[in-house]
């Protein structure tokens, strides 16, 4: 696991940037997992720019998103569909992107077609991935197992409690989300974790203490042989200098 601390967000983006930009320089046709959150807007944002700016080309591009809550709508502000309109897909020429459907009235199939979807594209070339305060990755949730397919899962305390803040005063937040499940991000042929905010230093220090958490589901990428972790200080603990090392 190669890991990188930069100095600031928008460091950790713009090298976030230089990765995707790399990928699709060496296959143009690459297939692209990406996540929502705050954490990977700043790397939307630079993407859109090099896309508008440089001529950053996605127009052989496919992507798969992690995960989607369920339910709602695909216009509702909160849906994971409408961020991704918002801060990338209608801001450049991807051929292709998919969710999971929020509104599907069988979560059981729609699941199993994602997972056909994925499949057909012949995988993920390269999976974005953020991580929860709790180490979730997806909404894969701490767990004594994890599940391999695109499934629905019931949401945890943590991750209601960090994601109410997008939630206005009495806007229902959905309790459950379908999201990818271990098979298809450990079948990506490289991953890129991005750890972001103080909030993130505690899970990012277990992450990096030389053990493998099983209650930390990020923790397990250490067995993925390919993947690059970008921490910004606050996530890294302090540490200011850019510095790349191998962490294992
Ligand atoms: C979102 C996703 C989640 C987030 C995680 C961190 O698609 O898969 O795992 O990456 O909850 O969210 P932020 O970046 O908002 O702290």
């Amino acid at each position: 696991m190669k890991r990188i601390i930069c100095d600031s967000y928008e460091d950790m983006s713009r090298v976030a940037a230089d990765i995707v930009e790399a990928q699709i320089a060496c296959k143009p046709d690459s297939v692209l997992g990406l996540a929502t959150g705050s954490t990977p807007l700043g790397l939307y944002e630079e993407l859109v720019r090099r896309h508008r700016e440089s001529g950053l080309n996605f127009s052989k591009v496919r992507s798969f998103n992690l995960d989607e809550y369920y339910p709602i709508g695909k216009d509702h502000p909160q849906s994971y569909n409408y961020y991704m309109n918002s801060n990338l897909f209608s801001k450049i020429n991807i051929a292709a992107a998919y969710l999971p459907d929020g509104e599907a009235d069988d979560p059981m199939s729609e699941c199993k077609n994602y997972d056909a979807k994925i499949e057909e594209a012949g995988g993920i070339d390269l999976q974005v991935l953020g991580i929860g305060v709790n180490g979730h990755i997806g909404f894969n949730e701490p767990s004594v197992s994890y599940t391999i397919t695109t499934h629905l899962t019931q949401l945890t305390e943590s991750t209601l409690t960090a994601n109410s803040r997008n939630f206005t005063d009495g806007e229902a937040q959905p309790e459950t989300a379908l999201t990818m499940g271990f098979g298809a991000i450990f079948g990506a042929k490289s991953i890129l974790l991005l750890i972001s905010g103080g909030n993130k230093a505690e899970v990012a220090k277990k992450l990096f203490d030389g053990k493998i958490h099983t209650d930390i589901p990020a923790a397990l990428l250490h067995l993925h042989p390919d993947v690059t972790v970008i921490l910004d200080k606050e996530a890294a603990g302090g540490i200011s200098n850019l510095m790349i090392e191998n962490a294992n």
